[in-house]
C-alpha cells in the first residue's frame, strides 16, 4: 500500500476502485475513494454548503464525487429548512436539481442515478412517498447524461443538452434546457454552470418549460 505522508493511498474495504484491467485500458475508469473525494470537496467548501451551487462532473463514473456533494446540500438542507417539512422536501429536491453529470459507459450512468436517488430518499424517509422518488428519478433521468464530454455528444449522437432547474417557491419549479457545448463557450469558468443572471440572456435555452409542481416532474 502506498502512503503519502500520514495518509493512506487507497480504498476502504468495501470500496471498488477499478472494475476491470479492460475498463481502465479502454476507458480511464478508475473510481475515487472517498477520503480523497472529501478533501477535494473541502477545498470548495463553502460551494457544497450551497444549496443552489451547480456542480457538473463531465467522467461522473458512478457518482463518487456527486453523491457526497448532495449529501452537503442534503445538511444544508436541513440546517435551513429542516423545521418545515414542506420547504425540507422541495429544497432537498432543488439540491438534487442542482448535480449534474455526464458519463460514457451505460452501466455507470445508471449507478450513479440509482446512488444519487437512495441518498435523496433515505434522506426524506420513507413517509415522503413514491411520488418524490418518481420525481428524483425523472431529475436525474435529465441530469445524469449518458455521453462523450469530449465531443459534447450524447449517446444518440446529438448535442448533450442540460436542464437549469430553479426553485421558484410554494412547491413550483422552473425548468429551461441548454445546450451543454453553449455554456462551455463561456470564458470564465468563475461564471458557474449557467452564470450570472444576465448573462442568462446571451444564450438561448433549447427548451423552456411551463412551472413545475413535484407531481407534474413526477409524472
Ligand atoms: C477516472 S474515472 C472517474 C470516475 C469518477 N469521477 C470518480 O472520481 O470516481 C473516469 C470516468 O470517465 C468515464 N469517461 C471516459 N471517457 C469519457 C468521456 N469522453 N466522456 C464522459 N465520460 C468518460 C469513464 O467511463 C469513467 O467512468
Amino acid at each position: 500500500m502506498a502512503t503519502l505522508g500520514a495518509r493512506r493511498i487507497g480504498a476502504n474495504a468495501d470500496e471498488q476502485l477499478v472494475r476491470s484491467r479492460q475498463r481502465v485500458a479502454d476507458h480511464g475508469e478508475v473510481f475515487t475513494p472517498r477520503w480523497l473525494v472529501d478533501d477535494m470537496l473541502e477545498l470548495v467548501r463553502s460551494e457544497t454548503e450551497r444549496i443552489d451551487s451547480r456542480f457538473l462532473e463531465p467522467a461522473c463514473g458512478s457518482g463518487n464525487f456527486l453523491v457526497p456533494i448532495l449529501e452537503r446540500k442534503l445538511a444544508a438542507v436541513s440546517a435551513r429548512h429542516g423545521r418545515s417539512e414542506f420547504e425540507k422536501r422541495h429544497y432537498a429536491l432543488f439540491g438534487l436539481m442542482c448535480v449534474y453529470g455526464i458519463e460514457l459507459l451505460a452501466d455507470n450512468v445508471a449507478e450513479c442515478r440509482a446512488n444519487l436517488a437512495r441518498t435523496f430518499v433515505l434522506y426524506l424517509g420513507p413517509d415522503a412517498g413514491d411520488e418524490w422518488k418518481r420525481a428524483a428519478l425523472a431529475v436525474l433521468a435529465a441530469n445524469i447524461v449518458q455521453g462523450d464530454a469530449l465531443k459534447m455528444s450524447d449517446a444518440f449522437g446529438k448535442a448533450i443538452t442540460v436542464p437549469e432547474w430553479g426553485y421558484l417557491g410554494r412547491g413550483k419549479y422552473q425548468r429551461r434546457d441548454f445546450r451543454f457545448d453553449d455554456l462551455t463557450q463561456r470564458a470564465g469558468a468563475s461564471m458557474g454552470l449557467f452564470g450570472a443572471f444576465h448573462e442568462h440572456e446571451i444564450f438561448t435555452p433549447v427548451r423552456t418549460y411551463p412551472s413545475m409542481t413535484v407531481q407534474e416532474i413526477a409524472a
